[in-house]
């Protein structure tokens, strides 16, 4: 795949192997009122400024409905960065940054609110510097987006002047299904192309999901056992013990399959199974990915059951804390099928990864906030140290991708004494205290990216496309009129139904212990 205009104007990142060179650029927030806005985007602003990482001139611009002044919106965001921001604020630092925050008051069909847009943007570069560079974050809903760009294009916001450029970012969900995927990247790609497009999926920016392609590539004894000869199974799990909180509008549209397995799990998957890049170019790396993602076998009709569990939490407690079940909470129908726990059976139809499977699971109201990547390895011959009367564990090199983000090997190894008794023992790398220092935010990195024109941590439409070709004919089984597969239920506080066991007990395996 050539490489784009836009990366060939920014030739000193070269995806994962350099730093980000971000360039001087106003951000554009669509939504700028919303959760997304206090929770993440301005606070991973501020933490970027707080590290010196921002370039001097940017310009934050939050647009939204309701009426407010520039210092109403710099107040809203105190508070906001207060609450939500991964370190202190330091007063003198949130003043200089401040002031790089301002409020554009519009509808999102206003056509002459994006007028006013335009020129606001073309004063700011002459008084800050921003040099013509636009970035454009979808914070809204989806219902929004087609409202936004057709505005944008209209205003011709979505075209840079020479030497400049214009980027959006959309976040998820894209699309519900195949259909819808197409239908919105037609209608963004109508206004922005590809090479201007950025898909976030957060999950690609959590350092842990980063250090991945490191673990496997930059080191030379995992790749040569990293195939069907070696390993056994490979498992990832995504634990929360969050409910659906105050999303259930969106999330009774989604559930667990669209909301984390589509994006976040499958790019994890992706990550951890696919070839060896050319280089470390975006593109040279979400090729090899969406290959990953073709070469899925796809669950269909009565198979779904066997290889699919669904499941929908009840009541139960959670750190002793009592919690409602699913169809308690607000906004959630109380007859409700929308699973809020998923457990797969996955195969990977090519020559690396042939018989072995991939269990994935994830689940809301579980015991414990978790996200790990396992890789089980095959046990050693049953000789010597494996006779049958004492079978011994396998290896397994685990990737805490949260919390506690690092790195375990299970080893077996002699308990000191005169006999010869063995158990198995870890080696375990913590980035906190091997580096010293917290990660930051997926957000920070994912911004400061866009930034610089470094789609590598970002969806590709065809990734997103040919995810959906994977998840739809489980969904439609799931709603299928006649012979359904059964929707399971856990108690909140419990690891999932019993199913999920099943699922693995079938195949003499049982889910790690996490
Ligand atoms: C979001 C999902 O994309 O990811 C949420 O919509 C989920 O349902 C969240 O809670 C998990 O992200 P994180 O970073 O908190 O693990």
């Amino acid at each position: 795949m050539n490489r784009s205009a836009e990366q060939q104007m920014n030739p000193l990142r070269e995806g994962l192997s350099t730093r980000a060179v971000p360039q001087p650029c106003s951000i554009v927030i669509f939504g700028a009122t919303g959760d997304l806005t206090h929770r993440k985007l301005i606070p991973a602003l501020y933490n970027l400024a707080a590290d010196g990482e921002l370039p001097p001139a940017v310009a934050i611009i939050g647009f939204a409905r309701r009426p407010k002044s520039d210092d109403d919106f710099r107040k809203e965001m105190e508070e906001a960065v207060r609450k939500f921001s991964r370190q202190a604020v330091r007063d003198e630092i949130w003043k200089t940054f401040s002031q790089s925050l301002f409020y554009h008051q519009s509808e999102f069909g206003d056509e002459a609110g994006y007028k006013s847009l335009a020129e606001r943007l073309e004063e700011t570069d002459n008084e800050r510097g921003t040099r013509g560079n636009r970035l454009f974050y979808f914070a809204a809903g989806p219902d929004q987006f087609e409202t936004i760009l057709k505005n944008l294009k209209a205003a011709e916001l979505n075209r840079a002047k020479e030497g400049s450029w214009a980027r959006v970012i959309i976040e998820k969900p894209f699309g519900t299904d195949l259909a819808s995927a197409r239908e919105l990247n037609r209608i963004v790609n109508d206004a922005f192309d590809e090479s201007q497009t950025y898909r976030i999926d957060h999950f690609l920016g959590k350092e842990t999901a980063q250090n991945i392609l490191v673990l496997r590539f930059a080191n030379a004894i995992f790749e040569p056992l990293w195939n069907t000869r070696y390993i056994d199974h490979l498992q990832i799990t995504a634990a929360e013990t969050l409910g659906v909180e105050t999303r259930a509008g969106y999330y009774e549209t989604a559930g667990a399959l669209r909301d984390m397995v589509q994006n976040h799990l499958l790019q994890l998957l992706c990550l951890v199974t696919m070839e060896a890049p050319t280089d470390l170019r975006a593109d040279s790396i979400r090729d090899e990915k969406v290959k990953v993602v073709r070469a899925l076998r796809r669950i269909t009709g009565s198979e779904v059951a066997k290889n699919v569990v669904r499941a929908q939490y009840t009541e139960g407690a959670i750190g002793g804390q009592p919690v409602p079940g699913y169809r308690q909470e607000k906004g959630v129908d109380p007859k409700s099928t929308t699973e809020t726990y998923a457990a797969l059976r996955i195969n990977i139809d090519n020559w690396r990864w042939a018989d072995v499977p991939v269990y994935m699971r994830v689940g809301k109201r579980l015991p414990k906030s978790a996200t790990e990547i396992s890789v089980h390895f095959k046990k050693a011959p049953p000789v010597l140290f494996n006779k049958e009367t004492v079978t011994i564990d396998q290896n397994v090199l685990v990737i805490r991708i949260q919390p506690d983000e690092g790195i375990s090997l299970r080893m077996l190894a002699k308990i000191p004494g005169t006999s010869l008794r063995i158990e198995p023992v870890k080696m375990d790398f913590h980035y906190g205290t091997s580096f010293g220092k917290a990660s930051p935010e997926a957000y920070e990195r994912l911004l400061l990216d866009a930034m610089s024109g470094d789609a590598t941590l970002f969806a590709r439409r065809d990734e997103v496309e040919e995810a959906w070709t994977f998840i739809d004919p489980i969904e439609e089984a799931w709603h299928a009129k006649k012979d359904a597969p059964e929707l399971y239920f856990y108690p909140a506080g419990s690891w999932g139904p019993e199913a999920a066991d099943d699922l693995l007990a079938r195949d003499g395996r049982p889910w790690r212990r996490l």
